[in-house]
């Protein structure tokens, strides 16, 4: 269990002393109109965390629906695309996104998949530079390995850049148990990406069957074994139904038995290719 993390919080404390809701809204695949109305409609039912990157292209969607609303009270990620980790294209970048999605800092930025043909020192000094400006509160990074991991942190180390999260697919179909003790143990917050599967998972018979003992769907079901586990979960949704449902999983506990049932549907159905970015 994550140091940070209190069972039924609905935050978890990060590395940089800032707090994250431990769940939030995904919003890969949305755009324009429906993005702002998504967004709205989640920030009214109570979502505080906002996942967006540049390469989703609706960071200005995501400004636009969050307009007016009281700045400390949210949580917003953004992400920098794999070919702007140069040094000056990574300040650039964050300038955009700040610009975009109308605001002065950002809660996480994060390199959204690691580039080897950059100098990761090249790359770590722009973020290190974000931070002491206060452009961005907490840094962290996205499809990490424990070897990258390993790595890096070195480095990120040596010049005083600490690591905050680390945002992995991961979800009942994908239990990356190594990589979370990993993360645990450097306390970086693991964030699920991905975490119903896109959907896929929810045909997974074991979560109905849980589920039905609690009233709860197969979706809440695996929201609440991911945040057991100390992982926060960016579910995306365009549902008002599946939003509310998303976010309704802190009034029951699953028991360790239930908990090691999903562990064991394992963690072979991997569904973004790494290798594709
Ligand atoms: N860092 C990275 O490289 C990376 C990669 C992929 C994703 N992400 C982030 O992670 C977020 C979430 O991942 P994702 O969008 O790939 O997939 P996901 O959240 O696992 O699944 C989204 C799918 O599940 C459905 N769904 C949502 N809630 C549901 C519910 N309660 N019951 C039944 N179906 C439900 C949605 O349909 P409806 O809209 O109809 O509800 C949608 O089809 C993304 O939006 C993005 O912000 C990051």
């Amino acid at each position: 269990m994550n140091n940070h993390f209190k069972e039924n919080a609905s935050e978890i404390k990060l590395k940089s002393g800032y707090s994250m809701p431990i769940i939030g809204l995904g919003t890969w695949q949305l755009k324009g109109r429906e993005c702002v109305e998504t967004v709205k409609t989640a920030y009214q039912l109570g979502y505080r965390h906002f996942d967006t990157a540049i390469s989703y292209d609706n960071e200005e969607d995501v400004g636009e629906a969050l307009k007016g609303v009281d700045r400390e009270s949210i949580f917003i990620t953004s992400k920098v695309p794999p070919i702007n980790l140069n040094h000056e294209d990574v300040i650039n970048s964050c300038r955009q996104s700040l610009e975009k999605l109308k605001t002065d800092y950002l809660d996480l930025l994060l390199i959204h998949w690691p580039n080897d043909e950059i100098s990761i020192k090249n790359t770590f000094s722009a973020f290190k530079k974000l931070m002491d400006e206060k452009k961005i509160r907490s840094f962290g990074v996205s499809n990490y390995t424990i070897e990258r991991l390993e790595t890096e942190l070195p480095v990120a180390n040596n010049i005083g850049l600490v690591i905050s999260a680390n945002q992995v697919e991961y979800h009942p179909g994908l239990n990356q148990e190594d990589l979370l003790d990993y993360c645990i143990n450097k306390d970086i917050a693991l964030v699920a990406y991905s975490p119903l599967g896109r959907g896929d998972i929810l045909a997974e018979s074991v979560l109905g069957e849980i589920g039905q003992k609690y009233s709860k769907t197969k979706a809440q079901v695996s929201l609440r074994w991911l945040t057991q586990k100390g992982i926060v979960a960016i579910p995306k949704s365009s549902s008002k139904q599946h939003l509310q449902e998303n976010l309704d999983i802190f009034d029951f506990s699953l028991t360790d038995e239930e908990i090691e049932l999903i562990d064991d549907l394992g963690n072979s159905q991997r569904l973004i290719n790494p290798e594709l970015f």
